[in-house]
């Protein structure tokens, strides 16, 4: 597969656009958090400014370039992590195994797409939360009490007290130091040979063995895992030890860019590019709530040149998906536009069909994802959020079907996984029931594949976009 970065198209600014235009916007659709004290907000601000980025703009033209090769179905683009990190999250076990699961889905798909892949984290920032409503009431002591809600560790902390739920700049800069120790880890383990296929469990899918899964999917299963054996011993035999040494390792990382004044802080020229580069991360996105044309995000966004992801849901209409790409690219340039359908199983059947068929029509060059977990979530009757493997799993085949059908590309998958053996979502081999569900129930925010399920969906990804 020839790999070759295309070249590079500058990302012209736009005009009357600065990293502070956005400000002028909160009008237009009001902020859902602000901060009380402007005093300790501005001197966060100042801080962030000074401390030196947590990536570099060589590495976001890279992932660019990646994009760039994923739309024209050169490259696949996995992205994955938890719904909501948390600082007290950020020790070396939960890293080292989303790090873990994330490099072990990359391979299936590498080996069933027969294609380079491109892995992306939900990590090193993936602190703020954008939430149905602002506020949120509970009793205490007989009485109805109302507090801002939960945005994330970013912005406030879980604790229902006033105290606790005041947004406080000062999490900006303790998210960002986390996001630095989170990146630094990541980036030693992955030089210091993690991802080596000698590793003894890495290969190890034992535990589909004891798995209730039907006859036909474990057979899948197994021939899989036994090509894929095959595969690394083969490449093993030629001398290629690690999987660095094949293709190296690259490894990206990605949040909602929700907290503009977080994004802002971190936004910078650069040394001989031009433009600005947001350099909290390499690929933000905006989420499902915040992509108002008119709206504080898209303003921001609209400016920088990191490639750019969009949540896209069931509600988008052909035009305004036209006037959404148009605004946050208006050079149509290949590699700098994500569009990440959420549209949920039971519609994306007819959601997306007239939103690929309009953006190929129109010939916007843009990279098509599917994020099949945040239009899939239900409660069961215990009251617990929770998302079913199978509806997950049918967004994902639908989604495969459509572009088939609309001869597009569907260029990379977004999931809510973590490498732990969590109870959140219900479903796939490993049988977790609704009654399963408290045993190891970890998010704060949504539900997310537990190491197995997230493994399994990879398998059945391959299986259904694979080389056959
Ligand atoms: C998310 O990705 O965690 C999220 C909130 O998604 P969306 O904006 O698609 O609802
Ligand atoms: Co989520």
């Amino acid at each position: 597969m020839t790999d070759k970065p295309t070249t590079t198209p500058i990302h012209a600014q736009p005009k009357g656009w600065s990293p502070q235009t956005w400000l002028d916007r909160q009008s237009a659709v009001e902020l859902q958090f602000r901060y009380p004290d402007e005093r300790a907000l501005e001197s966060a601000r100042t801080r962030l400014a000074q401390l030196p980025p947590l990536v570099t703009s060589w590495e976001i033209e890279k992932l660019r370039e990646h994009i760039a090769l994923a739309q024209q179905g050169k490259r696949f683009i996995l992205q994955g992590g938890d719904c909501a990190e948390m600082l007290d999250q950020c020790r070396s076990e939960p890293i080292a195994n989303k790090l873990k699961i994330l490099l072990q889905m990359s391979l299936v798909l590498i080996h069933g797409l027969r294609m380079p892949v491109t892995r992306v984290g939900r990590f090193a920032g993936q602190y703020a939360k954008p939430r149905s409503s602002p506020t949120e009431t509970k009793e205490i002591d007989g009485q109805p009490c109302t507090l801002p809600s939960y945005f994330g560790d970013l912005v406030n902390r879980i604790e229902f007290s006033e105290s606790a739920r005041i947004p406080d700049p000062n999490l900006m800069v303790e998210g960002y130091q986390h996001a630095a120790m989170t990146l630094n880890f990541i980036r030693s383990l992955l030089d210091g040979g993690f991802a080596d296929l000698h590793h003894p469990e890495y290969w190890d899918l034992s535990f589909f063995n004891n798995a209730s899964v039907s006859p036909q999917r474990r057979a899948q299963y197994e021939n899989m895992s036994r090509t894929l054996a095959d595969g690394i011993a083969f490449m093993q035999n030629l001398g290629e030890q690690r999987l660095e040494d094949s293709s190296r390792v690259d490894f990206y990382t990605s949040h909602e860019g929700l907290n503009l004044y977080y994004e802002q802080a971190q936004t910078r020229t650069v040394p001989r590019r031009s433009g600005h580069y947001d350099l909290s991360t390499h690929l933000p996105w905006i989420g499902e709530r915040n992509r108002q044309l008119d709206g504080p995000h898209i303003e921001f966004f609209r400016g920088i040149s990191n490639p750019v992801g969009v949540k896209v849901g069931p509600t988008m209409q052909p035009d305004e998906l036209i006037q959404l790409i148009d605004a946050l690219n208006p050079g149509n340039i290949p590699g700098k536009l994500v569009l990440i359908a959420r549209m949920g199983a039971a519609k994306v059947a007819d959601g997306l069909p007239p939103l690929l068929e309009k953006v190929k029509t129109e010939d916007r060059h843009v990279l098509w994802m599917t994020d099949p977990m945040h239009g899939n979530g239900t409660t069961t009757s215990g009251g617990i959020k929770t998302r079913n493997f199978d509806d997950i799993l049918s967004e994902l085949e639908t989604t495969v079907d459509c572009h088939d059908e609309a001869e597009t590309i569907l260029g990379g998958v977004h999931f809510e996984l973590t490498g732990e053996d969590v109870t959140e979502c219900v479903g796939g081999g490993s049988g977790i029931t609704e009654d399963d569900l408290c045993k190891n129930y970890v998010s704060l925010c949504d539900p997310r594949l537990n190491y197995q399920q997230s493994l399994e969906l990879a398998f059945l990804l391959a299986q259904k976009m694979g080389v056959h």
